[in-house]
This record gives C-alpha cells, sequence and structure tokens, in this order.
C-alpha cells in the first residue's frame, strides 16, 4: 500500500513537470499565482503610416527591449483608414502607428478606436492629443513646397513662397502632389486650403490647381523624391521628408513654405478597436512616447518635431522650424474627411 502511494505520487510529480515544460515549450510565459494569472503578449502587428524604415527600427527596438516581435505593414493614410474599416468585425493589427490625426478621428468617429490613457501621455501636451485618449501625438510635421533647382533655373522662376505661386503658367504640367484619398500629406494640403479660403474658394482653388498637376501619388513622400530626381518641377510635401531626400543627395531639392501661413500634421499612435493583441498594443504605446523611442526617429531620417517635451528634436529640422503655421482645426478635418475628399473628387472631375 506505501508502495503504491509512493508510485502514485511519482506519477503525480511528472505529469506536473510534464505540464511545465508544455507551457515552456509554448511561445507565451505564464505567471499564475493566485492574484495574478496573466500570458506575457509574444507579439505585436501595427499598420504603420509613418516612414517604412521608421517603423523598422521602432520595431527592432521595441522587441529587443520587450520581447514583443512586431510585424507591420506599411500603408498612407487613407489606406489604413480602409482597411481598418473593411477589417472592423475582425480586426488582423492591434496597433496604428503613424500618420497625420486627422485620419485617426475620422477613425474615432465610425467606432474604429480603442480608448487608451497611457500613463506616459502625462508628459504631452493637452494640445497633441485626443482629450478622450483615442489618440496621441507624437510627432509634428510641416507642410510645405519641396522644388528641383534646375527646373526653376531653366524656366526662370522663384521657388513658390504662396499657394498661388502653384498656379504660374511656369509650373503648369510640373507639379505633383499625393491624392487626398490615400495620402494623409495630401489630405492636410486639401484641408489646409479649404480652411484658409472657405469650402468654395478652395475647392475652386484646388481645381485651378488640377490644371497644373502632372501625377497624383499614392504616398506623400513620393513628391519630394520625383523632385529630387526631376521628375517633377514642384511638389507638395511634408518639409521634413524634403529635408531627408536632399540629405540623401538629392541636392538640387529647394525647400519653400507658403508664407501666408501653412498647415500641419500631429503624427498620432492608436489603438485599433478590438484589437487582438491588447496588452501588448498598450505597451507599445507606452513606448512610444517615451523620450527614447520619439529620438529613434531622426537616426534614419525621420525629422519630424516631437511631442514629448523631453525628447531632443532633429537639428536637420532646424531650418524650419520658424516656419508660419495656420490654426489648423484638427477636428474639422478629421470630422470631414471623407465628405471632403469626396467634394475634391467632384471639383477635379
Ligand atoms: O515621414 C513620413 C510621413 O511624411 C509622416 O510624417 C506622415 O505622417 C506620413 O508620412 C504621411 O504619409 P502619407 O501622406 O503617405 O499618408
Amino acid at each position: 500500500m506505501k508502495r503504491a502511494k509512493k508510485l502514485f505520487s511519482l506519477a503525480l510529480a511528472g505529469i506536473l513537470a510534464a505540464s511545465v515544460l508544455v507551457g515552456c515549450s509554448s511561445k507565451e510565459t505564464t505567471t499564475n499565482t493566485e492574484e495574478n494569472n496573466t500570458v506575457a503578449p509574444t507579439k505585436l502587428t501595427l499598420y504603420a503610416g509613418l516612414m517604412e524604415e521608421h517603423a523598422i527600427e521602432a520595431a527592432k527596438e521595441f522587441e529587443k527591449e520587450t520581447g514583443i516581435k512586431v510585424e507591420f505593414v506599411r500603408m498612407s493614410s487613407g489606406e489604413i483608414l480602409g482597411r481598418i474599416r473593411a477589417e472592423k468585425e475582425n480586426p488582423k493589427a492591434s496597433v496604428w502607428f503613424g500618420g497625420p490625426a486627422d485620419a485617426f478621428i475620422a477613425a474615432q468617429t465610425e467606432g474604429l478606436l480603442e480608448k487608451y490613457e497611457s500613463p506616459n501621455a502625462s508628459v504631452i501636451p493637452a494640445k497633441f492629443k485626443d482629450a478622450d485618449n483615442y489618440w496621441t501625438g507624437i510627432y509634428l510635421g510641416y507642410l510645405g513646397f519641396v522644388s528641383n533647382d534646375k527646373f526653376l533655373k531653366e524656366k526662370g522662376v522663384a521657388a513658390p513662397t504662396s499657394w498661388d505661386d502653384l498656379l504660374k503658367p511656369e509650373f503648369k504640367g510640373h507639379v505633383v502632389m499625393a491624392n487626398p484619398g490615400s495620402s494623409g500629406t495630401a489630405y492636410t494640403a486639401l484641408a489646409t486650403v479649404v480652411q484658409m479660403r472657405g469650402e468654395e474658394d478652395g475647392l475652386a482653388y484646388m481645381r485651378e490647381l488640377h490644371g497644373q498637376i502632372s501625377q497624383y501619388t499614392k504616398s506623400g513622400t513620393a513628391p519630394g523624391r520625383m523632385a529630387g530626381l526631376g521628375e517633377a518641377g514642384v511638389g507638395i510635401t511634408f518639409l521634413h521628408d524634403a529635408i531627408k531626400y536632399r540629405e540623401e543627395g538629392f541636392s538640387d531639392i529647394v525647400l519653400s513654405v507658403p508664407e501666408e501661413g501653412t498647415g500641419y500634421e500631429i503624427g498620432a499612435v492608436a489603438i485599433i478597436a478590438g484589437a487582438p493583441e491588447m496588452e501588448a498594443a498598450k505597451m507599445f504605446i507606452d513606448w512610444t512616447l517615451t523620450k527614447k523611442a520619439q529620438e529613434l526617429g531622426q537616426s534614419i531620417g525621420s525629422y519630424q518635431f516631437l511631442t514629448n517635451p523631453e525628447a531632443t528634436p532633429p537639428h536637420q529640422a532646424d531650418e524650419i522650424k520658424d516656419t508660419k503655421l495656420m490654426e489648423y482645426d484638427f477636428s474639422w478635418a478629421g470630422e470631414n474627411r471623407g465628405s471632403l475628399t469626396e467634394k475634391w473628387n467632384d471639383a477635379i472631375k
């Protein structure tokens, strides 16, 4: 009987040891105490609206610090919004990382974002985050023009310093901008013009500008590259992207800004409603708001200004820091994203 009892105890110990081993062989680590029964997250999927190189670097660093493996797809703002909308019933990604806040606000109005008040958001100024904690700003980008110096010299024209300058005959057929439906950069341009001039005059301007355009690109960074290559005379872009291309060797790049004032982006981060990796998503949001994470972009040519006041902005952006900014209304721009884009489509038909 004693021997049978001992055998039973040994068998039980064996079963327990085997189940611990099985637990360890799975990717997730289980903490099993009376008050804490959580599974440490092991992976995270992002939709990235900022530059691909930036997302790669962020994924690497976050994985190094947390052990969480990050996968991402880079898309322009309008594409991410469309994807999240289409996946509403069965979300595939947990975090929307980067891109102008306007599209986040549009998503918020459709119930596509999850509220999250990160403890690290307390240092971010109120004007750079959503009052209800649906999204938080991580960077700022200023809208402007990027021209090709050879083109300007050949045409004997100065780089544009107002929105109206883009309508000069010398620029006809040589202006490139992205499509406001797909690109957050281009939507910022459309919302800037309409906010400055009113809807009727703003759309009339966009119609005139259409006559000058050689191509609408999908992404907002493309016009800078095209101006650098001499494939476009002038492009509408976020200025930090033009600085990156110039630094990469496109030395014909000339930056200029509309002197009457220009629009800007708050690049945001948010959790997607119904995120399949909620814990990892929260950890990622917390991380993006730190000084260290915000300073990471400048190491790979992402030269936006930063929202964490403790983070040092890239010195490469010094030349644009005094750009005259308009009072850009983010709520209006976000709430009207769908209808304004449709009106733009009608205007340029
Ligand atoms: O630097 C990349 C960047 O310009 C970001 O600052 C911005 O949020 C994003 O790309 C906009 O991309 P898109 O216009 O393609 O949506």
